[in-house]
């Protein structure tokens, strides 16, 4: 069996010293398997073309449902944030109205106080007491959103230092087929979202690695049992703000290790082997499965 340790030096921020589950996938020094919530995983249909799948939240939820998990990734994040602000805070000029409007949204959703910091610290403070990632849009002089303001401690192989200020084309620019597939419908998606309907939808990975902060891709380990894999979902909200105009996009990332994943009912495991085998080549090597592909095809299989 193959193990990929937590503290690896591209990802040391995924700190979990106390086993909080006896997940058969549990070893020490590596992050503990917490069971992606029913109804977030993607289907075989998603192999046919990415898609944005946004589906209507409700109002008053601004952040995942608390779980064993929450209190775990607070600590990884005040540790990042007390640690290595510059590469999990940004904020541009002009976003501090926002980030404090968020703060109250926030905060509010989960019935906290309100924060009594300003601009940036607000948003600070509010993603220090809740599990999801804070990203806020704002619209630049051409009315293009921007990303202008976030705390980000889940990324999934991206740098927040690179994609601030971005727009959705920038920031998307290495995911393949976004012109072809996403662009329009994401750009739709924004131009249609009112204070009053929220949205979610979800991202999916298989990585060889389970920190939640996650920079850079880690390299390649086509050797690794497929066992000790990662299903890794990112539940994403967007909610337009009525104050500032803006958008608040959130991300919860759940990172399931895989033997966990098998103990699922056989037609969704099935539905799962069936996506894997279809997405299409250039997605796979974007999503840096391509390597993995016919060992956790052979694996679900098993099933
Ligand atoms: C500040 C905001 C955003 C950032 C920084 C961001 C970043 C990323 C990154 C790094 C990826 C590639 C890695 C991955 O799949 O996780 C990605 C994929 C994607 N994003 Fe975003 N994103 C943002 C907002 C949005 C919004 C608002 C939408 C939709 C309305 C969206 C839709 C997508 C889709 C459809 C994919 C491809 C998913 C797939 O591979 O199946 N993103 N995003």
């Amino acid at each position: 069996m193959s193990i990929v340790f937590h503290n690896d030096p591209f990802t040391p921020f995924d700190r979990h010293e106390t086993p909080l589950n006896d997940s058969p996938g549990f070893v020490p020094g590596n992050r503990r398997s917490i069971a992606i919530p029913d109804g977030l995983f993607p289907t075989a249909v998603d192999a046919v073309r990415l898609r944005v799948g946004a589906r209507p939240l409700d109002v008053a939820q601004w952040v995942s449902a608390v779980d064993d998990d929450w209190a775990p990734t607070i600590a990884m994040k005040r540790a990042l944030i007390a640690e290595r602000p510059h590469e999990v805070i940004a904020c541009i000029e002009g976003a501090e109205e926002a980030c404090e409007e968020v703060a109250a949204g926030v905060l509010a959703s989960i019935g906290a106080n309100p924060s009594m910091e300003l601009g940036i610290d607000a948003l600070v403070d509010a993603a220090l007491q809740v599990a999801d990632d804070l990203c806020i849009l704002l619209p630049d002089e051409d009315g293009v959103p921007r990303l202008a303001a976030a705390v980000l401690c889940s990324p999934n192989r991206w740098r927040l230092a690179e994609k601030i200020d971005g727009t959705m084309a920038s920031i998307h620019s290495p995911v393949a087929r976004y012109e072809e597939d996403l662009n329009s419908p994401v750009n739709s998606v924004m131009m249609r979202l009112s204070p009053e309907r929220p949205m979610w939808r979800i991202n999916w990975g298989i990585s060889n690695h389970p920190a939640l902060f996650q920079p850079d891709t880690p390299p390649m380990t086509p050797e690794m049992d497929a066992a000790d894999m990662w299903f890794r979902v990112e539940w994403q909200t967007l909610r337009r703000l009525p104050i500032t105009g803006g958008i608040l996009f959130t991300i919860r990332t759940y990172v399931e290790k895989l033997s966990d994943f098998m103990e699922r009912d056989q037609p969704l495991v099935q539905d799962i082997a069936e996506l894997v085998n279809k997405i299409h080549e250039d997605v796979a090597v974007y999503k840096s499965i391509a390597p993995y592909r016919e060992k956790l095809f052979a694996y679900f299989e098993t099933r």
